[in-house]
């Protein structure tokens, strides 16, 4: 059975992405999935200066997390029509220690906001 991981671009308590991200991953079939929260994940901004002091621990614990998974669902906060920074910050800490985050393997990229956009603009800010 694929093993897939879900969670949210966002740190917030009561994040409506880590309700979407869970709320698709329930509804696969024929896979098993657990639902990680960044909050768990705290680390400091990313900087040249940060990396020479080493890898945040938890930037390790995410980054080999990702290795247990046949893919992810990914639901993006958005905040000033991109994603949020604590997403931006979690992956460019990743793609310093794994190039390739997401390893190549399926990632299902949602977004929801209370705004008129629904999030969409998200996704033109997703490289
Ligand atoms: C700093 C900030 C900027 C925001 N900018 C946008 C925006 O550009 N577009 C939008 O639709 N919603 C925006 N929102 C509203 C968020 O989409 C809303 O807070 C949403 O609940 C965030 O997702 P989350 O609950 O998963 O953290 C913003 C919220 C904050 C706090």
């Amino acid at each position: 059975m694929k093993k897939i991981l879900a969670f949210a671009g966002s740190t917030s308590s009561t994040s409506i992405n880590k309700k979407l991200a869970a709320f698709a991953a329930e509804n696969l079939e024929n896979t098993s999935f657990d639902v990680i929260d960044l909050r768990d994940f705290e680390m400091p901004i990313y900087s040249i200066d940060e990396e020479e002091n080493g890898f945040p621990e938890q930037a390790k614990r995410f980054t080999s997390l990702l290795d247990n998974y046949d893919g992810f669902i990914l639901s993006l906060a958005e905040h000033n029509g991109s994603y949020a920074a604590a997403f931006k910050n979690i992956y460019d800490w990743s793609s310093r220690i794994e190039a390739t985050v997401f390893r190549d393997k399926p990632l299902l990229l949602l977004a929801t906001s209370p705004g008129s956009m629904g999030g969409e603009i998200c996704f033109g800010s997703w490289s």
